[in-house]
């Protein structure tokens, strides 16, 4: 098992690297430091940062910064001397990667690009590095009604967003095969859960629910995702972390799948529940919207290396994530002010401007 003194996570402000940071620290027996280097964009809730300063004091130290500025990635390099590395930070949203495609290349190509060389110069000094990627199971393209993504599926990515992640995963790949770098990649199903910024469907649909506003199905709602509950896959990242095969890929699923239609409808069940609001209320609230262009059908995780090889499975059962998800958005309704940013509200717009 490999052990650590220094973690640098790249994107510790977001949904999931907030989520593997706090399990790292709170859950696992990890007695060093994690440096947290992001740039804090938009996707960033400065209350997430906050949390950490409390939370965990000198054990987190907070760097904002932009992993495709060379000189900042270097620096950090060189300040902390990290001998792990696990890169989190991204433009994630798919239909963000629509509208505007270029924020995506720089980020998750260039970004990927500068950490691998950091990790790169590094060990010709002498600094050997454990380099973990997080990917996405959107790099592998769109299922039928059956199959499953398995680690041997071929690429092919449908959008800006997991065309951009492919290519990082290549470069990790290229970097490992012709340097020798340590590394590891998961390639990871849809995630929900506390911190998730609520443009994506889970904690959007939430959020609208309790505000009383539309809930925008894209197209018939006949989509299906396998969704995960975000400790669940932080657990599955420290495991590779400590005990993946270097050169490896791991793929990380909740085998938990759901038609976007049914979802919906389930959410506004169990909101209904936990808050206390009418549930045809909230059924009326449910708009049908124009899809998504390119909208993959389906995605389905066989995660059963990780299974056999880690020991690894999902703990929460849907039922259970997603009322604890629920429940922290309404004792957490501080966290979601920030979004009345007019960033967001102009990207609301912009986005269902795009769906009439
Ligand atoms: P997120 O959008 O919530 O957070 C991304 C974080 O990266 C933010 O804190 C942001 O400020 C930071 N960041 C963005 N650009 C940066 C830059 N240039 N330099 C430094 N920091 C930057 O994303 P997430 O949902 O937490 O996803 C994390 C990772 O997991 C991503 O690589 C994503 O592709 C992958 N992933 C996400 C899901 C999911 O369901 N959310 C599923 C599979 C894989
Ligand atoms: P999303 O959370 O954006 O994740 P991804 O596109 O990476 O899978 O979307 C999950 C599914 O929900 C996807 O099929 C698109 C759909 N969706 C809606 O129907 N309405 C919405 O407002 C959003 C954000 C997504």
């Amino acid at each position: 098992m490999r052990k650590f003194e220094t973690i640098l996570v790249t994107g510790g402000a977001g949904f999931i690297g907030h989520n593997f940071i706090r399990h790292v620290l709170l859950e696992t027996q990890f007695s060093g430091k994690i440096i947290n280097l992001d740039k804090m964009t938009y996707a960033a809730n400065p209350a997430t940062v906050k949390e950490q300063k409390e939370l965990f004091g000198e054990r987190c130290e907070v760097v904002v910064g932009d992993i495709c500025d060379e000189e900042t990635v270097k620096a950090c390099f060189e300040k902390f001397a990290p001998d792990c590395v696990v890169h989190f930070a991204a433009e994630s949203h798919v239909d963000r990667s629509i509208l505007g495609p270029g924020e995506f290349i720089r980020t998750n190509i260039i970004g990927t690009y500068n950490l691998l060389e950091a990790t790169r110069f590094f060990k010709s000094s002498g600094k050997n590095i454990h380099f973990h990627h997080i990917s996405t199971d959107e790099v592998f393209g769109s299922l039928g009604e059956t199959g499953f993504f398995t680690e041997q599926t071929a690429y092919s990515p449908n959008s800006p967003y997991s065309a951009s992640k492919a290519s990082s995963d290549h470069l990790v790949r290229a970097y490992c095969h012709t340097y020798n770098l340590n590394t590891t990649v998961s390639n990871c199903s849809n995630n929900y859960g506390p911190y998730h910024f609520p443009e994506k469907m889970i904690p959007l649909m939430i959020h609208h629910c309790l505000e009383g506003k539309p809930l925008p199905v894209y197209g018939n709602g006949s989509q299906v995702r396998d969704w995960l509950y975000v400790s669940d896959h932080a657990e599955a990242i420290w495991k590779i972390i400590l005990s993946g095969t270097v050169g490896e890929t791991y793929n990380i699923g909740g085998e938990n799948e759901w038609k976007n239609i049914d979802l919906v409808e389930t959410i506004c069940e169990r909101v209904s529940l936990l808050a206390q609001i009418s549930l045809d209320k909230l059924k009326s609230q449910i708009t049908f919207v124009t899809d998504r262009p390119g909208h993959d059908q389906r995605y389905a995780i066989d995660c059963s290396k990780i299974k056999s090889e880690l020991e690894w499975k999902p703990r929460h059962s849907f039922n259970e994530g997603l009322d604890k998800t629920i429940q922290w958005y309404l004792d957490n309704k501080s966290w979601a002010s920030a979004l009345s940013s007019s960033d967001y509200q102009n990207w609301l717009q912009k986005n269902y401007a795009a769906r009439k």
